[in-house]
């Protein structure tokens, strides 16, 4: 029983060490994101699913501005964050085409929220600021330096 006990906490601290954390706003846990009014309440470490990394999202609704952190499916994040950089004139280098097909897909899954002012994710503490702006410049300052890797979504260092 010990042993057994031992053995699952070691699990449990392995699988939370590999696993990504995110920034996370407001009280609900479950919700993917929740959206708050003041960036700085996106301060929560929420562990993602290993097929996720980090996405940060403004929203101007009817010039009522709202934020988002959370945990986001890493297919969709590739390609929003490469469409948020190529509309800052960002040549990624990068084809959405080929990451669909390589995995597997041949659809689109992604669209822009309607409202979003900024959107972007990233797969390490890139995304460690709550504020969209931010961590967008941030982003691209790196990825003018060829310093983005746009699979993994993180920080080559
Ligand atoms: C965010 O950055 C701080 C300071 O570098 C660090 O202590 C913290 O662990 C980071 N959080 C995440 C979720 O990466
Ligand atoms: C990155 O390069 C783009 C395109 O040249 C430029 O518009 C943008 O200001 C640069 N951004 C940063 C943060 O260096
Ligand atoms: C990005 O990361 C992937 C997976 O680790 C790696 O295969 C690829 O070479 C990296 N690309 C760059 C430009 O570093």
């Amino acid at each position: 029983m010990l042993i057994c006990t031992f053995f699952s906490s070691f699990l449990l601290l392995f699988k939370n060490t590999l696993s990504n954390q995110c920034y996370h706003c407001g009280d609900d846990e479950d919700s993917k994101q929740g959206a708050v009014y003041d960036p700085m309440l996106c301060r929560k470490i929420k562990s993602c699913a290993d097929d996720e990394v980090c996405r940060v999202t403004t929203l101007n609704t009817a010039g009522v501005f709202t934020y988002e952190s959370g945990c986001n499916q890493k297919l969709q994040c590739q390609i929003l964050t490469i469409a948020t950089l190529q509309s800052e004139n960002i040549d990624t280098g990068v084809d959405v085409a080929s990451i669909l097909a390589s995995a597997g897909k041949r659809d689109n899954p992604t669209r822009k929220r309607q409202q979003s002012i900024c959107d972007i994710c990233c797969g390490d503490g890139l995304c460690n600021d709550s504020d969209c702006e931010s961590v967008k410049i941030r982003i691209m300052q790196f990825a003018n330096a060829t310093r983005f890797n746009y699979t993994t979504l993180k920080l080559i260092r």
